[in-house]
């Protein structure tokens, strides 16, 4: 994060707070978020969004995706900061409800939702919930009626176009399980289609809205674009079917961070730009006056904010023996945490960056490998880095860019406690989710 540098004496400090002090504190592992990073990010692309949307005539509404990351003082910040909070299931809904954030600001996604999950969103006055499927859109309007409310739903639908990386493809059918598709089956109405007329005729739904999210660490916002001309040509075409002309669009979130030290970010400003202007130039060629829009960054916000801090146990140098015969070493040095914190290089080859952080040290670097302590070998948090020779058992270490998606989908493996989630500001710490404890995961246990 922004907030990170080393000091004179070699060791690295965030917000102001020397690492050993917060692993003494705190211990490790331990997930480390610098709030002020948070909300400078968050502020970000409110202003870069509002700025750019503003100038071609509309406004936008920025969600923060909770996924990435919700703890009750997270969606406080993001609220603090003007942004609204989306959420993907009951538990996420529940903490941005303990936060006090108001309904209406609340979004409701899942592809899945329960009817406790749905009247939980109903009685909290959301003020969307995105539906799915045609089967869900009855569901909604059957829980609706039993409250005796109008639920605000957006329809999320696929355009095709799948973006990720440094890359985006459009392809005519879709195969997964999110959305309805904008391509009609064959040759009739498209499932998108069908589900925002089947709204319409809904007198307990209010249609706000359609949805598009196209994919996640999206560092082309060309992708972006190509989804919103698809969706605003939907809006325009229901508007002759139906007289109904939908007031907001979501285009999802999905916008890219830097994780190695070489890597460029998405820039809020210039990506707000071009959809900005896009978008004013697809509604004049349709013919229709633009819509509000919202966005719903998640890793955007929280990724870069947060790192994770690990000690050092074993190290071990292993002889590889390389495709052209010869012999190299690889270090492989094994932090106190591992796959059951950081998922993500085990579940899609995500690259991190390590560095030792407790101390500076004069000595060369060696080709390491930074694994975990589970039961197997794929157990692996950064798969290749340069580190000090002389990296040891006790040695501070860091993960940079953990903060999206580290501790959202953290599991006990190994019946390991999950680390705590503690934020640093101005030269302090203070725990926002305590370390789980032995006592925590064997109370679950009924004998
Ligand atoms: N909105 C919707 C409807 C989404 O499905 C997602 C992410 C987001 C917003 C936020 O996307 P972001 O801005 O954070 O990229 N666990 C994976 C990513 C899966 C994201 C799923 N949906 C990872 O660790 O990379």
């Amino acid at each position: 994060s922004s907030g990170v540098g080393r000091r004179p004496d070699g060791a690295v400090a965030v917000a102001g707070v020397d690492v050993r002090d917060l692993a003494a504190e705190h211990g490790t592992p331990a997930y480390v978020l610098d709030e002020a990073d948070f909300r400078t990010r968050a502020r970000a692309y409110r202003t870069a969004f509002e700025a750019a949307f503003g100038a071609v005539g509309t406004g936008v509404d920025v969600y923060y995706a909770g996924k990435a990351l919700l703890t009750v003082a997270v969606a406080r910040w993001a609220r603090e900061e003007g942004l609204r909070v989306d959420t993907a299931s009951g538990g996420e809904l529940a903490v941005a409800l303990r936060a006090e954030v108001p309904g209406a600001e609340i979004g409701l996604h899942g592809n899945n939702k329960s009817d406790a999950e749905i009247l939980r969103a109903l009685d909290a006055g959301v003020g969307r919930i995105i539906v799915d499927s045609l089967v869900e859109i009855e569901r909604v309007a059957r829980l609706a009626a039993e409250r005796g409310v109008v639920a605000p739903v957006m329809v999320r639908v696929t355009t095709g176009v799948h973006a990720g990386g440094h890359e985006y493809i459009a392809t005519a059918h879709e195969d997964q399980k999110f959305g309805l598709s904008v391509n009609p089956a064959s040759g009739g109405e498209s499932p998108a289609m069908t589900a925002l007329l089947q709204v319409l005729k809904h007198p307990e739904l209010r249609l706000l809205g359609i949805h598009s999210h196209i994919g996640s660490q999206i560092l082309d916002p060309d992708g972006f674009e190509a989804a919103a001309r698809v969706v605003l040509r939907l809006r325009a075409d229901l508007a002759e079917r139906s007289g109904v002309l939908v007031d907001e669009v979501d285009l999802g979130g999905g916008y890219g961070i830097a994780y190695l030290p070489g890597d460029v970010a998405l820039d809020p400003e210039r990506v707000a730009k071009d959809i900005a202007q896009s978008v004013a130039g697809v509604c004049q060629d349709l013919g229709t006056s633009l819509p509000r829009f919202s966005i719903e960054p998640g890793r955007a916000i929280v990724g870069p904010a947060g790192l994770t801090l690990y000690t050092v146990g074993t190290v071990k140098p292993v002889t590889v023996s390389a495709d052209d015969g010869t012999d190299f070493t690889r270090t492989y040095v094994s932090v106190d945490g591992g796959m059951s914190d950081n998922i993500r290089p085990a579940l899609y080859g995500a690259a991190y960056h390590a560095e030792v952080v407790g101390r500076s040290s004069a000595a060369e670097t060696v080709l390491a490998r930074v694994v975990g302590k589970h039961c197997e070998s794929g157990d692996i948090v950064v798969h290749e880095v340069q580190l000090p020779a002389d990296v040891r058992e006790g040695d501070l270490l860091a993960v940079a860019a953990t903060g999206a998606y580290g501790r959202s989908m953290a599991s006990n493996y190994n019946m390991l406690p999950r680390p705590p989630v503690v934020a640093v500001a101005d030269g302090a710490s203070r725990v926002l989710v305590r370390r789980e404890t032995e006592d925590d995961l064997l109370g679950l246990d009924q004998g």
